[in-house]
């Protein structure tokens, strides 16, 4: 039995990969690399010791995915693939509309043709737009997006849980992850955005190797111990660990359940960067800019409902999350590019 992992080549796919098959799991990556490289299940490999099956395929080609079904021996499948960037999913809609939703349909549909009815997927704290309470526990009502992103996980989790109320065979694991940061300890693999990130953490850590010139802080006038916008920080590592709870509590047929996965904690702007020159003795020069538009002022989750039905807990701190990004940008300032 096989589990399949779409977008299993980018950045929180490949950590997952390695923590699957570090836990005996039979792994299939489904990518089509439209936002990563090869060149990380190379490295997965590597860590592991272990080939990856690899597919280069699309969620949105339905021939391709009956293909790799009929020949797998899939039992679930874990689902990252889609597209992630805020900003441009305002300029492209009808690109992340397709992409995520009519992809995820797509996928949907040839599982259950191959009676395959285990789904755990890539949702975000997104889904709570500006949430009704802090922390943020799995009650508090979802939220307005600000953009078509967004949007895409909302509506995808609407999708997957009607799926399941039609189909009680269905496990339907909706995990909204908050903000994953860091990199494997090997610095082999981690966070490869395309051009100027967007992030704040890769967004340091080029400013950390050269490539920047220094960070904007967007707004330092939030309702907030400094001004700046706080979030819930989680180590890559733990949050792919937690896929490995969650395929392990579908064992157990839970229908449809949703997780918060995040640390429970909550840092601001500046406590990041003084955290990452603590961390790595890399000083980080900054200036405050206005807001960014669609930000909140903070977001951190309550994440004891992980803990107690998953028995998952975030094990790495702010210091590790900032040391293992800067080892991997510091040891591939061109991510996988040579
Ligand atoms: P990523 O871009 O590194 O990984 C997504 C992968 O999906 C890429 O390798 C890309 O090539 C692949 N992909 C995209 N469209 C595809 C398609 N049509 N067919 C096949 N493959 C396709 O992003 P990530 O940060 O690893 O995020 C993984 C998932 O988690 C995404 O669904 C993302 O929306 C979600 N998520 C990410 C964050 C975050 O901050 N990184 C937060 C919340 C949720
Ligand atoms: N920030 C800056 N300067 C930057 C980048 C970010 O000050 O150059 C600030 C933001 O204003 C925010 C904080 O740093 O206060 C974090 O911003 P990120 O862009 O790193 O993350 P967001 O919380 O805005 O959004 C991320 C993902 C979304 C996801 C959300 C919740 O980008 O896709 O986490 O999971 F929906």
């Amino acid at each position: 039995m096989a589990i399949l992992v779409t977008g299993g080549a980018g950045y929180i796919g490949s950590h997952t990969v390695v923590e699957l098959q570090n836990s005996g799991y039979d792994v299939v990556v489904l990518d089509n690399l439209s936002n990563s490289s090869e060149k990380a299940l190379d490295r997965v490999s590597k860590i592991t010791g272990k080939p990856v099956k690899f597919y280069k395929a699309d969620i949105l080609d339905r021939e391709a995915l009956d293909q790799i079904f009929d020949k797998e021996d899939i039992d679930s499948c874990i689902h990252f693939a889609g597209l992630k960037a805020v900003g441009e999913s305002v300029v492209k809609p009808w690109e992340y509309y397709e992409n995520n939703i009519a992809g995820t349909l797509t996928l949907v549909d040839v599982m259950r043709k191959h009676g395959v009815k285990n789904i755990i997927f890539s949702s975000s704290a997104t889904v709570y737009g500006d949430p009704a309470q802090i922390p943020i526990t799995e009650e508090c009502p979802k939220g307005q997006c600000t953009n078509p992103y967004g949007w895409t996980k909302s509506m995808l989790e609407q999708v997957l849980t009607d799926i399941q109320k039609a189909d009680p065979e269905w496990n339907v694991m909706l995990l909204r992850y908050f903000n994953p940061i860091g990199a494997h300890k090997s610095g082999t693999i981690g966070e490869n955005p395309n051009g100027i990130p967007n992030n704040l953490m890769p967004y340091i850590t080029q400013v950390a190797v050269g490539k920047l010139k220094e960070l904007g802080v967007f707004g330092n006038d939030y309702d907030t111990p400094d001004g700046t916008g706080v979030r819930d920080y989680i180590h890559v590592v733990d949050l792919a660990k937690g896929h490995v709870k969650a395929l392990k509590k579908i064992g157990e047929n839970p229908g449809l359940a949703i997780y918060n996965l995040g640390t429970g904690k909550g840092y601001s702007v500046l406590d990041i960067v003084k955290n990452f020159e603590a961390a790595t003795g890399v000083k980080i020069p900054y200036v405050i800019k206005p807001r960014r538009a669609g930000d909140i002022a903070t977001c951190y989750c309550d994440a004891s409902k992980a803990a107690k039905e998953l028995g998952w807990t975030a094990e790495n701190g702010i210091r590790e999350m900032c040391e293992d990004s800067w080892r991997w940008q510091s040891n591939n300032p061109n991510g996988y590019e040579d």
